[in-house]
């Protein structure tokens, strides 16, 4: 049985600020680890079990669209067995697309392994335009018609895919991961170059490797694929969330606590900690994980998001809202994304001082932050919100909390569990 707990779309989160967080927080498996590895279970007849499996909507949604292709699922506490012998090449349709962008990592697994499908395009989405054309234009080179008719991708492989080298006009994550996985079931090597090097990426390659793929190199900006896999029944255990563990190592900085991050990997996680040290943020690694503590006040620092191993921009909004309670200004430049400052606004409404030009923001920290009603509208952007409200005087009211959900596991019972004074209330 999946833990997650059904909760209504209009749930919010309120939350009374002041409190020092102190304790131990468990990561969860990495949201965008198991995105692709779910999809990737299209590729073989065997089955594949993913352990540490985090409990968040988004992957329950990826294994709802796998489903919808035929394969049969078991599911326990964060962990589930994919068997896909039975799956068919349906359409994927615009409304499951346009719900998790990341669906569209199915486009290549279905056409490797029967030869056809039918993706809807996404289209647009919270934080920008992202458009699909470089994973279009690697699964061309490796000889896929495509065709875009009435917003879906439909593709084929009339001769079958063959190797090749292809060069990534920049090092596109979820472009890397179609690549690669279609690269495959291609005859021949495929060699694919400006590879995006993020953990997720290595331990997406870890997992088809473990299914019977030969793949060398993920991690690197050079990805070596040798083709025809001879598939066979695999299991893999996700690696921990970067993503969540810098969550609550900011969590613990912009409340001058202390936090454990059970099974946070230091490797995977150098230029957050890097950039919370330069802010007087204390990171060490303990038995368990990491250990992060603030005991000084915080200094501004400067940030540039950028592809792995720059700084994240799924941690950006994150760490704006410590900037905002450090003494003196911060630049912020977001290169990743264009329209990733949505939290703004709703940080400015509890007082934070943020002034937006493109794709910098100019944060002037030390202002006093004080509780009101904001919006969560998107993922990254609202747990910032939260991070706010935990040093915010009074009451905070987060609205639209699926929004957080969809990739962090119990978010308000981990922090509650550390001190903070944060409940769910109903519709
Ligand atoms: C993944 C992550 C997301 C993270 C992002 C960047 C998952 C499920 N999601 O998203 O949380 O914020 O990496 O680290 O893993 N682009 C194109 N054409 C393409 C593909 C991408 O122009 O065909 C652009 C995007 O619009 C964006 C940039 O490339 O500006 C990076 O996107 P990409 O690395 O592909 O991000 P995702 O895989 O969508």
């Amino acid at each position: 049985m999946a833990l997650i707990i059904k909760v209504s779309a209009m749930d919010r989160l309120r939350i009374v600020g002041g409190q020092r967080l102190q304790g131990a927080v468990t990561i969860s498996g990495a949201k965008n680890a198991a995105l692709p590895q779910i999809a990737a279970a299209l590729l073989s007849p065997h089955p594949l079990e993913l352990t540490n499996l985090p409990d968040v909507t988004d992957v329950e949604n990826m294994l709802g669209v796998v489903r919808l292709h035929g394969a049969e699922i078991t599911r326990s506490a964060h962990a589930a067995t994919i068997d896909t012998s039975a799956a068919v090449s349906k359409e994927t349709s615009y409304d499951t697309v346009r719900k998790m962008r990341a669906t569209v990592l199915v486009l290549a697994p279905l056409l490797a392994r029967f030869g056809h499908a039918r993706v809807s395009l996404p289209g647009g989405c919270a934080i920008g335009a992202r458009p699909v054309d470089m994973h279009v234009a690697a699964l061309t080179a490796l000889g896929a018609r495509i065709a875009i008719e009435n917003g879906l991708i439909v593709a084929s492989v009339p001769n079958g895919l063959t190797g090749t080298r292809i060069v990534l006009p920049s090092p596109s994550v979820g472009a890397t991961e179609t690549a690669m996985m279609a690269a495959t079931a291609a005859k021949g090597e495929t060699e694919i170059l400006n590879a995006a090097r993020e953990p997720e990426v290595a331990d997406l390659a870890a997992c088809l490797n473990a299914m019977g793929a030969r793949i060398e190199g993920a991690g690197t900006h050079r990805i070596l694929i040798a083709g025809y896999t001879n598939w066979h029944a695999a299991r893999h255990d996700i690696i921990p969330d970067r993503i969540e563990a810098g969550t609550y190592a900011i969590a613990a900085a912009i409340t001058g606590g202390q936090l454990e991050l059970t099974h946070a990997r230091l490797e995977h996680m150098a230029s957050v900690v890097q950039l919370l040290e330069a802010t007087g943020v204390s990171v060490w690694p303990g038995d368990r994980g990491l250990i992060v503590s603030r005991d000084r006040p915080l200094k501004a620092a400067d940030l540039t998001t950028e592809p792995y191993p720059g700084f994240p921009t799924d941690l950006q909004a994150q760490f704006m809202a410590l900037m905002c309670c450090a003494e003196g200004a911060s630049l912020l430049r977001e290169t990743i994304f264009e329209n990733r400052f949505m939290h703004v606004p709703e940080l400015m409404r509890l007082g934070a001082n943020i002034k937006l030009q493109g794709t910098m923001a100019l944060v002037r920290g030390g202002e006093k932050l004080h509780g009101a009603q904001v919006m969560a509208t998107d993922l990254r952007a609202s747990v910032s919100l939260v991070l706010a409200a935990l040093i915010s005087e009074g009451e905070t009211i987060i609205n639209r909390v699926y929004h957080l959900d969809r990739g962090y596991e119990q978010l308000d019972r981990k922090l509650r569990l550390c001190g903070a004074d944060i409940e769910r209330l109903g519709a």
